[in-house]
C-alpha cells in the first residue's frame, strides 16, 4: 500500500476570505475562479461537461482514446504520473490503463476531500498502482519525491485549466512544471483552441443553465464560508466571448442597485455593475508554443487541431542551446 503525504494548507477560510475582501475592493471587481470548486461547484462543473455544448470535455476524451497508443509510446514504461487538478477520474483511467507499467500516481489538489475521493475511486481500480496524493497548489513550484521505482515523470493537465490562467500566471505555472519535470520529464496538457465564437460562446452559456448555476454557486459558497448576505437573484451570469483576447471572460452582473454585507464589510453595486470571476483562454498553436517555449519547455507530440476544436500537446524540457 502507498503513503499519503500530506502539507496542511494554512487556514484555507483565511485565504478565502483575504481573496474575496481584496477582489471586491479591486476596481473592475473580481474573484478567483479556483473557488468556484466547493462540492456543489464540483458537482455542477461536472454537470457541465455532459452538456450538449460544453463540447471541451468529450473532445479532450475523444483524443485521448484516439491517440493514447502513441502517447503511452511517447511515454514509456514506469512513469510516475503527476495530475494537476483531481478531477472526475475518467482521463486519469484512460491514461493509466494505456501506460505501460505506471510506477505511481500524484493528484496535486487544494482540496483534501476532493484528494480523499480521488485516491479511493483509482485505488480499487488500480490496486497495484502506488498513490502518492499531493495536498498543494499546482500553480507554485511542488516537492515531490524522486521514486527509485520511476523512469521519468508525467505531468497531465487536462481540461485546458491552463486557459483559467492570464498570461503571467500561465507562463509562472508552466516554470514551475517545467522544475516538475527535471531534465527528462514529459507533460500532457490539454488546451482548447481558437474557434468560430459562436460555438465556444454556447459552450459557456448552455441552454439549461448548468453554468449560470456554476457561476452564481461562487456567491452562495461565499455567503455560507464567509457569512455574506449575496441575493443570488440580484446577479446574473454573463459569458462572452473576446475575440482581441482569445478568451471567454465570465462576470456577475448586478442586476439593481443593491449593498452586500462580506465579512463585516459592506459593498455596494449600481445596476449593471459586475465581478469579473474567470477568464477561459483559447489558444492558437503559435502562441501555446511560444508561451512554453518562453517557459523553457517545447512541444514533443501534438494530437488534436483545428478540426477537433480542442488539441492535447505532449511537452518536455527545451534542450540548452549550443
Ligand atoms: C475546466 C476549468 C477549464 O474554463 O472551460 C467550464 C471551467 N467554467 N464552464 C473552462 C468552466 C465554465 C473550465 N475549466
Amino acid at each position: 500500500m502507498s503513503v499519503v503525504e500530506r502539507t496542511v494548507v494554512a487556514d484555507p477560510r483565511a485565504a478565502l476570505r483575504a481573496d474575496v475582501l481584496a477582489g471586491l475592493a479591486h476596481r473592475p471587481r473580481r474573484l478567483p475562479s479556483k473557488y468556484f470548486y466547493d462540492a456543489r461547484g464540483s458537482a455542477l462543473f461536472e454537470a457541465i461537461t455532459v452538456q450538449p455544448e460544453y463540447y471541451l470535455t468529450r473532445v479532450e476524451r475523444e483524443l485521448l482514446a484516439r491517440h493514447i497508443g502513441a502517447i503511452s509510446a511517447a511515454v514509456g514504461p514506469r512513469a510516475h504520473v503527476v495530475e494537476y487538478g483531481s478531477g472526475s477520474g475518467v482521463k486519469t483511467e484512460c491514461l493509466l490503463d494505456a501506460l505501460e507499467a505506471p510506477a505511481a500516481y500524484t493528484p496535486v489538489e487544494i482540496s483534501g476531500a476532493a484528494l480523499d475521493d480521488c485516491v479511493a475511486r483509482l485505488r480499487l481500480r488500480f490496486p497495484r498502482l502506488d498513490m502518492l496524493p499531493l495536498q498543494a497548489d499546482f500553480t507554485g513550484p511542488l516537492t515531490l519525491r524522486r521514486l527509485s521505482s520511476a523512469a521519468r515523470r508525467l505531468v497531465f493537465f487536462p481540461g485546458s485549466t491552463l486557459g483559467n490562467f492570464d498570461d503571467a500566471e500561465a507562463l509562472a505555472l508552466l516554470r514551475a512544471m517545467a522544475a516538475t519535470l527535471g531534465t527528462d520529464g514529459l507533460a500532457l496538457v490539454g488546451i482548447d483552441l481558437v474557434k468560430d465564437p459562436a460555438i465556444i460562446e454556447a459552450a459557456y452559456n448552455d441552454a439549461a443553465g448548468v453554468t449560470a448555476a456554476f457561476t452564481l454557486n461562487l456567491l452562495a459558497r461565499i455567503n455560507r464560508e464567509l457569512g455574506a448576505d449575496f441575493d443570488l437573484a440580484g446577479f446574473a451570469h454573463q459569458a462572452r466571448y473576446v475575440a482581441a483576447r482569445e478568451r471567454i471572460e465570465t462576470r456577475l452582473v448586478s442586476l439593481r442597485p443593491q449593498a452586500v454585507r462580506v465579512a463585516g464589510q459592506r459593498f455596494e453595486f449600481s445596476a449593471g455593475q459586475d465581478i469579473l470571476v474567470e477568464y477561459s483562454h483559447k489558444y492558437r498553436d503559435a502562441r501555446f508554443t511560444a508561451l512554453a517555449a518562453a517557459a523553457g519547455l517545447e512541444v514533443a507530440g501534438a494530437w488534436g487541431g483545428a478540426a477537433e476544436g480542442f488539441g492535447l500537446r505532449l511537452l518536455r524540457r527545451r534542450a540548452p542551446a549550443g
